[in-house]
């Protein structure tokens, strides 16, 4: 990749791909589980033997996603999920880690379970609490797991802080950074170690692929142990996904500031409705988070946020079923927008307000999306 062109330059061209065989300018997809031999018994392509680490489309759609965040290496995964779960499980029995109490609630859901099956303790911390996560980070950590901005009510995590207080007490930091992507911040810029993205969300940004992707700083120890889980646990992405993810990419950074654009004018509209009790975007300057984010995110503060409506429950699940642009469903990031009562989903155990819908804003006209939130409203 040329290190001198601007990341848009190099996502829009991936890292300004000819294929060498046919001169296409889009990467071949190469279905192959497994790569012949020569007659001396050679891979015909060096490292090129079976598809569970090797198919020449992971390597592409890898560095990449390095080169965007400033990492030394990435790695592709079946779901954001299987990507998390392959960075956690490199700790030991009896480690302890720090994470934050507001985040995907998936993972929390996930961590949970799994630290009790491994017999790993959890310092959680709350990130809406000035001083909660330094506290977390006991001499005793192995790893620092943050989300930012966080799901669904979009802390921001002041990441530089966040890695210093990690490595005082000798800990990676990493970095959940599926909200803002690698075009609105690169965590390993600001001193964290490890990154991370449900590829399913804005990498590929077209809701018809489910992946994951870590990045480190360095081809350490730790990486090579990660990188071995893969291999031999086997949670790759598919070939085909790996395809439609660069094609995704190639229109990412268009994508995330055009969505960014329009949450930041949907928040402004809305900051001050008299059917809402607040507006939750880490862009307005009444967010908690404002400071940090402008300090840390650039071209925008992303394309999610969530409205606390005046009401109950029943009446936050009213208005999320009169929306006629937005649709309602899970997940984020992708070309259409999404209205979500997040408490449905995550159920009575989570911390998520009753009253709050999440929305990702997509690419529609910005006068529909206003319009169909106005409606929505109405009913209350
Ligand atoms: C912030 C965040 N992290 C991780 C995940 C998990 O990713 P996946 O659904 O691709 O497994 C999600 C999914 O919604 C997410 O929103």
């Amino acid at each position: 990749m040329n290190a001198e062109w601007q990341p848009d330059t190099l996502a829009a061209q991936l890292g300004h791909y000819i294929d060498p065989v046919t001169g296409g300018v889009i990467p071949p997809f190469q279905p192959s589980t497994t790569y012949a031999r020569d007659a001396h018994y050679q891979l015909i392509q060096p490292q090129t033997e079976y598809s569970r680490d090797d198919n020449p489309t992971y390597p592409l759609a890898e560095s990449l996603i390095a080169e965007l965040e400033g990492g030394e290496d990435a790695l592709l995964f079946a779901s954001g999920m299987a990507g998390i779960a392959s960075l956690f499980q490199t700790l030991d029995q009896g480690d302890r880690v720090a994470a934050p109490t507001r985040m995907y609630f998936g993972t929390v859901k996930w961590l949970t379970h799994f630290a009790q099956k491994r017999q790993i303790e959890i310092n959680w911390f709350d990130p809406a609490i000035p001083g909660s996560l330094e506290a977390a980070i006991q001499p005793n950590i192995k790893l620092v797991w943050v989300e930012n901005p966080a799901n669904p009510t979009w802390d921001i995590i002041d990441i530089k802080a966040a890695a210093e207080a990690a490595h005082d007490v000798g800990a990676p930091l990493a970095v959940d950074s599926t909200v803002a992507s690698p075009v609105l911040s690169q965590p390993l810029k600001l001193g964290a170690d490890i990154v991370f993205h449900s590829a399913t969300k804005y990498l590929n940004g077209h809701s018809d692929v489910m992946g994951g992707v870590l990045v480190s700083k360095e081809k350490n120890n730790r990486w090579e142990k990660i990188r071995f889980e893969r291999h031999h646990a086997g949670a790759i992405m598919g070939t085909f996904e790996t395809w439609l993810l660069l094609r995704g990419m190639r229109t990412m950074f268009v994508r995330v500031k055009h969505s960014s654009a329009s949450a930041m004018a949907i928040a402004r509209h809305f900051e001050k409705h008299p059917k809402l009790e607040r507006v939750l975007y880490p862009g307005l300057a009444s967010h908690p988070g404002h400071e940090v984010a402008s300090r840390q995110m650039q071209d925008g503060f992303g394309g999610m946020l969530s409205i606390l409506v005046k009401g109950d429950f029943q009446m936050a699940v009213e208005v999320a079923k009169r929306f006629k642009v937005f649709i309602p469903a899970t997940s984020l990031g992708g070309v259409e927008s999404l209205v979500e009562h997040r408490k449905t989903v995550e159920g009575p155990d989570s911390p998520t307000p009753d009253h709050l819908l999440r929305l990702s804003v997509g690419l529609e006209n910005l006068d529909d999306l206003i319009a169909d939130l106005e409606q929505s409203l109405q009913v209350v």
